[in-house]
């Protein structure tokens, strides 16, 4: 190899990512409950456009075509969710087996190409069912998940190569119930709080079930959407700001996944201004500190932030850093984030093994004589993978890296506005058309590395 030639690790897992609900489509077949994004999707004035994931890249119907399309690719892993409701209808008790045999047949298809399942069970879509019962605000839904857990690592157990608890609890935690611009549309901020504590508690109690249902070698793990913080200037206040919303992003989560306890700073912060502090058993923090096997990290953007009295409990407000590019999404494209975030993660947390779960940008793609140009995507995805290889030059631990997405889907409350694969998807025939991002990544894969 060249001096300029950046080479990844033997072995080094590339992949793509999807979740459920932005590519199944098939919201209510073959014995599939209700989900709390159908119902969030189905009532009117929440997602732009009115879009819903009723459809979305029909990829239920699908999959085999799009298992081709990931072997085309040269893919090595592939991050894939599971819908809860497709597999308990109603959250607990009665199991749908006809749920259960797609998941089976999907992961059967993938290892038939020689791709790496990895199985993020929680992608947001909670069985309705369990929402009437309160959700993830009550202290049950830990058990439900447990079970949860249980029913699809006994099924699946066997053949996956990685286990994701969650995705994203704080995306889970305050877009849903402090925001509530995510389903199930709550504002309460103690809500919000106990909901993060329930999620982490609920991984905790999975682990153990995932790992003694699985084959020796699975990995198992839960992602965390994580991004440095960084003050708009040098001011003692700004500085302040930043830690405080660092705390909130990345330390509210990290630190009882493993340091044994949620920040100092962040508890007295929530009690002094909204009395939010999480309510804890004991035993709750110790079942969330159980070993995991690796750290799932999603990673877009930094945030920039300032203080700011008028900014909420926390005080801050973010920045738009003037002189950046920004994707469609309106984030900051900042690769070197990435590194920052990876070696920090190294040096404060014992150097967790690691894998990059999400990254990937989105851009207003057309589709011009059957072709994408993306050169944009091509250049964030090339200019991210460098920052990795970096910190995997300093002995970061990091194993692998899924892109988001493979292929355009149903972007949340944003709909089908934003496209992030590196697949195009013509909604209206359903075809998939490979950007020139995703020849780009082929390569990538064949080369195990790419130019400097
Ligand atoms: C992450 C989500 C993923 C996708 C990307 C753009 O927060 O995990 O489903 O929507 O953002």
């Amino acid at each position: 190899m060249t001096a300029d030639f950046l080479q990844f690790p033997d072995g080094f897992l590339w992949g793509a990512a999807t979740a459920s609900y932005q590519i199944e489509g098939a919201w209510d077949e073959d014995g599939k409950g209700e989900s709390i994004w159908d119902r969030f999707c189905h009532t009117p004035g929440y997602v732009l456009g009115g879009d819903t994931g009723d459809v979305a890249c029909d990829h239920y119907h699908r999959w085999r075509e799009d298992i081709q399309l990931m072997a085309q690719l040269g893919l090595k892993g592939y991050r894939l969710s599971i819908s809860w409701p497709r597999v308990l209808p109603e959250g607990k008790g009665q199991v749908n087996p006809a749920g259960l045999d797609a998941y089976s047949r999907l992961v059967d298809g993938l290892l038939a190409q020689s791709i790496q399942p990895f199985v993020t069970l929680y992608h947001w879509d909670l069985p309705q069912a369990l929402q009437d019962e309160g959700g993830w605000a009550n202290r049950d839904s830990a058990h439900w998940f447990q079970e949860y857990a249980d029913v699809v690592s006994q099924w699946l157990g066997d053949r996956v190569s990685g286990w994701i608890t969650h995705n994203e609890p704080w995306v889970i935690a305050f877009l849903g119930y402090y925001m509530g611009v995510h389903a199930p549309g709550i504002q309460d901020l103690p809500a919000a709080i106990q909901v993060s504590h329930h999620l982490l508690l609920s991984h905790g109690l999975a682990v153990p079930v995932l790992r003694s249902n699985s084959a020796q070698g699975t990995q198992v793990g839960i992602t965390l959407n994580l991004s440095p913080v960084h003050a708009a200037t040098e001011s003692e206040a700004d500085q302040a700001a930043a830690r405080r919303q660092d705390g909130y992003l990345n330390r509210w989560f990290l630190g009882p996944l493993f340091k044994g306890d949620y920040p100092e700073d962040m508890l007295e912060l929530l009690e002094r201004h909204s009395a939010a502090a999480p309510t804890v058993e004991s035993g709750d923090m110790e079942a969330i500190g159980v070993p995991i096997d690796f750290l799932g990290v999603n990673y877009y953007s930094r945030g920039v932030v300032r203080a700011d009295p008028e900014g909420g409990p926390l005080q801050a407000t973010g920045v738009r850093p003037e002189g950046s590019e920004y994707t469609e999404m309106d984030w900051e494209i900042y690769p070197a984030g990435l590194y920052e975030l990876l070696t920090h993660l190294h040096n404060e947390y014992d150097g967790p093994a690691m894998y990059i779960t999400e990254n990937g940008a989105a851009f207003a793609d057309e589709l011009v004589d059957d072709a994408v140009e993306d050169p944009r995507r091509v250049a964030y995805l090339r200019d991210h993978f460098a920052a990795a290889w970096q910190a995997i030059e300093e002995g970061v631990d990091l194993r692998g890296y899924f892109v988001w997405s493979l292929m355009d889907n149903f972007e949340w409350a944003l709909g089908y506005s934003k496209r992030f694969g590196i697949v195009y998807v013509d909604y209206e025939m359903q075809r998939r058309i490979p950007k020139r991002s995703a020849l780009w990544y082929k390569d990538v894969i064949a080369r195990n590395g790419i130019e400097e």
